[in-house]
């Protein structure tokens, strides 16, 4: 039998902004084969009035709009039978990372929440019991291209998407270190020589060479993932003591 496709489930008042490039490349081969699927809610749609009103003022004042929590919570009961967590993109919540990826892609599917103008009355979150999550620490002007880039890094680990499996194995954050640099011919470009051992054809010392680089690179690119690295490996020599 065929796994069941992983399903996001996007409540935003923009629904043409999906698949958007998700339709592309990777992500858009594998949402027409069916390895993913993806349903889009007009939350415009669970509005009361005739004006279709979706927000309003922000209790004790201040600049913006809020969304509604009736109208959310329609939209949430909605989708009551969508796989997967329910996800509220804020720069509040947790900030992604490939951890947190990884559980996502092995669960059957996410539902995402996208607010728009200051947000989304915290009530409607707190009830349902919603994650928050952030891509980062800046401010976008609504959740949409924060769910797009949840579901771009979450489909990519989907079976079947990428050919080889083998081919997340070294990838950064996936052994806590960035990437080594990568080079391909010419050898020599411009005047300038890639370097020597990469064209050696000695696969072992290639891959010592990759190693060393991912470590020197992460030290002086990123000293924050160099200290994790450093402490992670420090407690895997003591668990083997
Ligand atoms: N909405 C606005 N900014 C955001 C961010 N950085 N992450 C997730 N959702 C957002």
């Amino acid at each position: 039998m065929a796994e069941q496709a992983w399903q996001a489930t996007v409540l935003t008042l923009f629904p043409g902004m999906f698949p958007g490039p998700l339709g592309e490349s990777l992500a858009g081969k594998s949402l027409k084969e069916g390895i993913w699927a993806l349903k889009t809610l007009d939350i415009r749609q669970f509005a009361r009035d005739k004006h279709r009103t979706v927000d309003d003022v922000p209790l004790g004042g201040g600049v913006g709009m809020v969304l509604k929590p009736d109208v959310v919570a329609a939209a949430l009961d909605h989708v009551a039978d969508a796989p997967g967590p329910r996800i509220y993109l804020t720069p509040r919540g947790r900030v992604l990372d490939q951890p947190l990826v990884r559980e996502l892609a092995a669960a059957d599917g996410a539902v995402f929440l996208c607010g728009r103008y200051e947000g989304v009355d915290q009530r409607v979150i707190d009830l349902a019991g919603m994650m928050e999550v952030s891509i980062g620490d800046f401010i976008l002007s609504g959740g949409e291209v924060a769910a797009l880039t949840i579901m771009d890094s979450v489909v990519r680990l989907l079976p079947g998407v990428i050919g080889k499996e083998a081919s997340h194995h070294e990838e950064s954050f996936e052994t806590g270190l960035l990437e080594p640099s990568l080079y391909t011919h010419p050898r020599n470009w411009n005047g300038i020589e890639a370097p020597e051992i990469l064209a050696s054809g000695h696969h072992g010392r290639i891959a010592e060479w990759r190693a060393g680089e991912a470590r020197r690179e992460t030290r002086k690119r990123r000293p924050d993932l160099w200290e994790r690295y450093l402490r992670a490996q420090a407690q895997e020599n003591e668990a083997k003591e």
